[in-house]
This record gives structure tokens, C-alpha cells and sequence, in this order.
């Protein structure tokens, strides 16, 4: 998966500007500030309709403007496709080759790539929304649908979560029959995120083992647990065990039993919405006993999981997105990252305060970006051109 092309209109420091990448290395240099992460999460945006950093559709639009654009030349193989996604503050619209998709899963199941940003300690220290963030994009990588399986339970979600607050607000005692087909469409819905949640965690613990491992030149055994107020809590290795129909049956009698208080408090109590995993490093639970140099490479091995995952179940990989590669990581982490990055076979972009002697270079400065030449040595000759 290479991106050949981008394009940036309106979006955030960039008024219109244009690259075009080299299909292995690509660096983006800057001082802090400059409009390098903005790149980044140009790319981000095309591949996973979402900013990785977390930030709203209005955020990316550049300021004082009503919209903005990102539009990506992807070649897949021999496949060439122009990904685009034009944003507004509250809303966005992602095109293929100009065509609007149907589903979620036809964009995103299209061009693969993976982040590494320093945003992503949340995936440990943060709410556990960030962590279901997390496990509903490794379920993508395993199944693209899955995009589509958690869009209709939001929608269903905000239904019922509508109806709950009118009954509740107009103080009705009995549930309608309404209520029961929203919770009817929820529990089908929820019970297919949990159930690819879990077998998703399942899939990978090994491989998110052996990337700590390797990273931190440790021996420890991670493991992961899906909790969830449906059911007792699961652990990684019971998968084969959990039925799509099991779970279905625990979340209908979790509705079943907080119906009447979810219609004193005019909102949905139980479902995935309010689930978590929990990450344990020798026993430990990592979020609360971890040191700030074991959730990095934590979270490292966890994004390295989605590249694997990407390569043996996709066959594909990845376009990789490195955030803030000098300042974030330490010499040890950068030394393996780097490593892991001339050997493996993605197309990488990596963003950094400092010189790297690798790749083509793309120097930012003040909402601009210059590709300059680079003398003998590799360094780039005049920053600003
Ligand atoms: N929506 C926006 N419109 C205009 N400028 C923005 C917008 N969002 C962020 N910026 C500015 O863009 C600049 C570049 O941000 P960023 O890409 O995060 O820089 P870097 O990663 O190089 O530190 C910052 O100065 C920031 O204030
Ligand atoms: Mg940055």
C-alpha cells in the first residue's frame, strides 16, 4: 500500500499544498509547531476517517474556513485509487475515485495504515474509551465490517438512548413496545462487537507479547482481559468458549434486569459501549502499576500487533505514521523502531525535530512544505529555501 500523492486544502495550517511521497521513507522535519503532525493526520484521516490524535472534524478544518479537504492518490498492488474525505466542522464526507461510499467498511477496508503518536499512552493511562478505540480498530484490521457492526449500534444506541430520555422525562411507568425492539436491534448488534472484541484480543496477546518482549529484552507474560458488566470477566485463551449466541443471551438478561432503571435514568446502563480491557504485565495491572518506560513499549508492541495483524490476515502492509519520532521515544526505543522500520516492507512517514539521514525529506515551516535536495551526506542544505 503506497501513497503516491496528497493534497491538503483548509486543512488545519495548510492553505493548499501538495506532496508527493517516496514509496519507502519519508521524513517530515520541523521545529515544534511547524505543521508536522498535521501531515500526518492528513494521512491518518484518509485511512481511518478519524484523526489519531483525537481531534474534532471543526479542529481540522484551517481556521476562519468553512471547510476543508484531504485527498490521497493510493496504489494497492497495481490499483490505483483517489481516497478523499472533505470535511465541515460537524459533519465529513469520504469519496473513492469521487464516489461516496454506502458503508464504513468499503472506505476504511480500503487503505491500511497504522499510527504511532504520542497520544497513544492513553491507550493505557486514559478513559476506557480510549482502549475500545483501540480494540475496534484491531477488529477492523481482522474484519473491515466491523466498522460497519459499530456505526449501526451507535446509531440504535442514540435511539433508544432518545427514547429512554422521553420516558423518563414524561415519567412512564411501563415500557412501550418501542423500547423492546430498540433493545431487540441492540443486543444483536452488541453482541457481534463483543463477540469480535473478544476473539480479536484472543488473536493477538501472543503477538503483543512477543513485541514487548523483544522491545523491552524482557521475559513477561502479557495478558488481557474483556471486561464487561454483561458477563464475568474474560480471559484471553476462554475465547473458543464464548458464542456469538452466549453473549447475546447475557446482554438480554443484563437488559432485562436495568430496563426499569434505565428508564428512571432516560439512558442505555448496559451494552460495549461501557466496556474495557484490562492489560496485566506479569499479574500486574500495567495501567496502574506500569512505569512510564513499560506502557511505552507497551504501546509500541500494541501498534506493532496491528501491523502484523495487517500483513497475515490482510496480506497488506501498512502505510506506518510515525508522530513525533525524536521526542517521544528514548535512544534504546528509537534504535528498535528504526530497526523494525528499514526491514519491514511499509511505506513510512515519520515526523521529527530532528536531522534523519534516511529517506526523502519534507521540511515544514510556517504552514509550508519544501522537499529540498540533500547534500552529499544526506542532510538537508538550507532549511528554508
Ligand atoms: N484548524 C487550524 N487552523 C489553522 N492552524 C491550525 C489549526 N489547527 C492547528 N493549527 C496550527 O498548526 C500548527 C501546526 O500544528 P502541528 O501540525 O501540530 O505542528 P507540529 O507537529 O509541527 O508541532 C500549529 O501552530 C497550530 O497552532
Ligand atoms: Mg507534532
Amino acid at each position: 500500500m503506497i501513497l503516491e500523492r496528497l493534497r491538503l486544502y483548509n486543512f488545519r495550517c495548510y492553505e493548499e499544498t501538495e506532496i508527493e511521497p517516496d514509496s519507502r521513507f519519508n521524513v517530515v522535519i520541523g521545529l515544534n509547531g511547524q505543521g508536522k503532525t498535521s501531515i500526518l493526520e492528513a494521512i491518518g484521516l484518509v485511512a481511518f476517517l478519524r484523526s489519531f490524535r483525537g481531534a474534532k472534524n471543526g479542529e481540522m478544518v484551517r481556521l476562519g474556513q468553512t471547510e476543508g479537504l484531504v485527498s490521497a492518490m493510493v496504489r494497492n498492488g497495481d490499483l490505483r485509487a483517489q481516497h478523499s474525505v472533505k470535511l465541515w466542522p460537524t459533519r465529513k464526507q469520504a469519496t473513492i475515485n469521487g464516489k461516496s461510499c454506502r458503508y464504513l467498511s468499503e472506505y476504511v477496508g480500503k487503505m491500511s495504515a497504522v499510527s504511532f503518536s504520542p497520544t497513544d499512552l492513553e491507550i493505557i493511562r486514559g478513559s476506557p474509551e480510549n482502549r475500545r478505540l483501540w480494540i475496534d480498530k484491531l477488529c477492523q484490521i481482522f474484519d473491515p465490517t466491523h466498522a460497519d457492526i459499530v456505526a449501526r449500534y451507535q446509531k440504535i444506541l442514540e435511539q433508544r438512548n432518545r427514547l429512554l430520555r422521553s420516558l423518563s422525562e414524561g415519567g412512564v411507568k411501563r415500557p412501550p413496545a418501542d423500547l423492546e425492539i430498540w433493545t431487540d436491534e441492540l443486543i444483536n448488534w452488541g453482541a457481534r462487537i463483543i463477540h469480535n472484541r473478544i476473539h480479536s484480543v484472543d488473536k493477538s496477546v501472543d503477538t503483543i507479547s512477543k513485541y514487548y518482549n523483544e522491545i523491552s529484552r524482557e521475559n513477561t507474560r502479557i495478558n488481557v482481559r474483556y471486561l464487561s458488566e454483561n458477563f464475568d470477566e474474560v480471559t484471553c485463551g476462554q475465547a473458543p468458549l464464548i458464542s456469538l449466541e452466549l453473549i447475546a443471551q447475557l446482554l438480554r438478561k443484563r437488559f432485562e434486569s436495568s430496563q426499569q432503571k434505565e428508564m428512571i435514568l432516560g439512558t442505555t446502563a448496559v451494552g460495549p459501549h461501557r466496556d474495557d480491557i484490562e492489560i496485566t504485565m506479569g499479574g500486574n495491572l500495567v495501567r496502574a502499576f506500569g512505569s512510564q518506560g513499560e506502557v511505552r513499549s507497551l504501546v509500541l508492541a500494541l501498534r506493532l500487533t496491528e501491523v502484523e495483524v495487517y500483513r497475515t490476515f490482510q496480506k497488506l502492509n501498512p502505510i506506518l505514521l510515525i508522530d513525533d519520532f525524536s521526542s517521544e521515544l528514548d535512544a534504546r526505543r528509537r534504535k528498535f523502531l528504526l530497526d523494525y522500520l528499514l526491514l519491514s516492507e511499509s511505506q513510512v512517514f515519520l515526523s521529527t525535530t530532528e536531522e534523519l539521514t534516511i529517506g526523502k525529506v519534507f521540511v515544514v515551516k510556517d504552514g509550508k512544505i519544501f522537499a529540498p535536495e540533500l547534500n552529499e551526506n544526506g542532510h538537508v542544505t538550507d532549511r528554508c529555501q
